[in-house]
């Protein structure tokens, strides 16, 4: 490379999956509002994760990122955080306990409002409107006011990440996820299942750990008391984002301070595109998203962009193949980036390979075949003798039926019961407990 970056360099690249603001002037007023509003995360927590990062890229430790596909502005509650977050802790601690390895929690919260669609229309019953973007660009009601985007709708999701945010910082560090709580994390409708069975008794060996520390004078270390936690969204809409690029203080270096860390989608990370000129210029850790259609010559060609220190805390890359195309897929990738001396994250996106339509047309994805493409994930990384970093996922705490299986199947039938996702099907707390023990258990013998 490369010419000069600066926070709006990307506006002269080739631009995909953007909405059509009928009111230019408007976008224009609200983007300038968002520059001066205070910043999200600062530079020195994305910093921090990056030093995480390449502790799991080094193989010391393991990602874990997941929340909803969409968040939504009608979903925003208190109470649905919290249950997500709950989730993601009993998932990092079983896998922290179980496998001995120190996990590191992102979240697909406070932030992940903006969706790439597969196609810029809606059909339904002959009429066809402009594609559901997300709640931060248009409204998802089948009707031509909902579907026009509207600038007001970024105040809206900033106002609501920051609340999101404000209340995660308070779960991670009042004292709600000290592990001593361990028990409390369980949620109530999970009660009798199988699954809560096994955390219940995974958390009194975590109970009695705790009581012999004590004895021994051992357990007031901080890190029992609180977690650090982060933050990720797909930074899809670049006018957005590009408000809260802020100059760090300290480095004087330039970050994307509305998450910690931010992605690119899989339709958006075309080498001469926009997505990747704003991304390969902001200090967060970075993803991308890696699906069947990379090229082990492109994949080579977009980490020189994006990482070109080939810093192990930068660049994660996010294998999302689908359980059947794995095999064919995955192996050249990871033999050509390993070949070539890349330092990267591999981790592990089950879901987005794997949607698929149930036969009463709700689009859901087989828990059978999340499983199955984590555990080729693993076996392919065994087999090169490359480490397995992580997975990302999408999951809720709330009781849905959007997926189907697991140990208390859900099944097609089902599926109405309680479908509530704003975009992708999620996996439930016991489809969520279940993938965890599964890698825990991996995890275990990988690390020996
Ligand atoms: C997503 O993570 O919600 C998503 C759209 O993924 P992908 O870009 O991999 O399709
Ligand atoms: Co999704």
């Amino acid at each position: 490379m490369s010419q000069a970056w600066s926070p709006e360099s990307w506006r002269s690249k080739p631009i995909q999956q953007q909405p059509q603001y009928p009111d230019a002037a408007h976008l224009q007023q609200v983007e300038k509002t968002l520059a001066g509003y205070p910043p999200l995360v600062f530079a020195g927590e994305a910093r921090e994760l990056r030093r995480q990062f390449a502790e799991v890229t080094q193989g010391r430790a393991f990602l874990l990122q997941g929340g909803d596909c969409a968040e939504s502005f009608a979903e925003f509650s208190t109470l649905k955080i919290r249950d997500t977050f709950k989730v993601l802790l009993q998932m990092a601690i079983v896998m922290t306990f179980a496998a001995g390895c120190p996990v590191v929690k992102v979240g697909r919260m406070a932030g992940q409002f903006a969706k790439p669609r597969s196609a810029n229309d809606e059909t339904i019953d002959g009429v066809t409107l402009p594609a559901y973007r997300g709640d931060i660009v248009n409204g998802i009601g089948f009707d031509a006011a909902s579907r026009v985007p509207d600038p007001e709708r970024l105040l809206q999701a900033y106002h609501q990440s920051t609340a999101s945010l404000n209340l995660l910082r308070a779960f991670a560090q009042g004292g709600f996820a000290d592990v001593h709580q361990v028990h409390q994390w369980n949620l109530d409708f999970i009660a009798n299942s199988a699954l809560s069975e096994k955390y219940q008794q995974l958390a009194n060996r975590i109970d009695e750990t705790l009581a012999f520390m004590r004895a021994v004078g051992m357990d007031s270390a901080p890190q029992l008391r609180e977690v650090s936690f982060f933050t990720a969204h797909e930074a899809l809409l670049l006018n957005y984002e590009q408000a809260f690029v802020r100059r760090d203080s300290l480095t004087g270096g330039w970050y994307d301070c509305s998450a910690h860390m931010l992605w690119i989608g899989d339709r958006t990370r075309q080498l001469d595109g926009a997505h990747v000129e704003f991304l390969r210029g902001v200090g967060n850790p970075i993803g991308v998203k890696v699906g069947p259609s990379m090229d082990p010559d492109e994949l080579i060609r977009l980490i020189d962009i994006l990482n070109p220190d080939n810093d192990p805390g930068r660049l994660n890359l996010i294998v999302r193949m689908g359980a059947d195309k794995v095999e064919a897929h995955f192996p050249r990738l990871l033999r050509k980036v390993q070949g070539e001396g890349r330092q990267v994250l591999w981790s592990s996106d089950p879901m987005h390979g794997n949607t698929i339509k149930a036969s009463s047309g709700y689009k859901t994805r087989d828990f059978a075949q999340i499983l199955s493409e984590v555990k080729q994930f693993f076996a392919v990384h065994q087999a090169e003798g490359t480490y397995a970093g992580g997975i990302h996922i999408e999951m809720t705490g709330q009781n849905v039926t959007e997926c189907i299986g697991g140990a208390r199947p859900i099944t097609e039938a089902g599926l109405s019961d309680r479908y509530h996702t704003h975009c992708d099907p999620r996996m439930n707390a016991d489809q969520s407990l279940e993938l965890a023990f599964m890698i825990a258990e991996t995890l275990k013998q990988v690390r020996r």
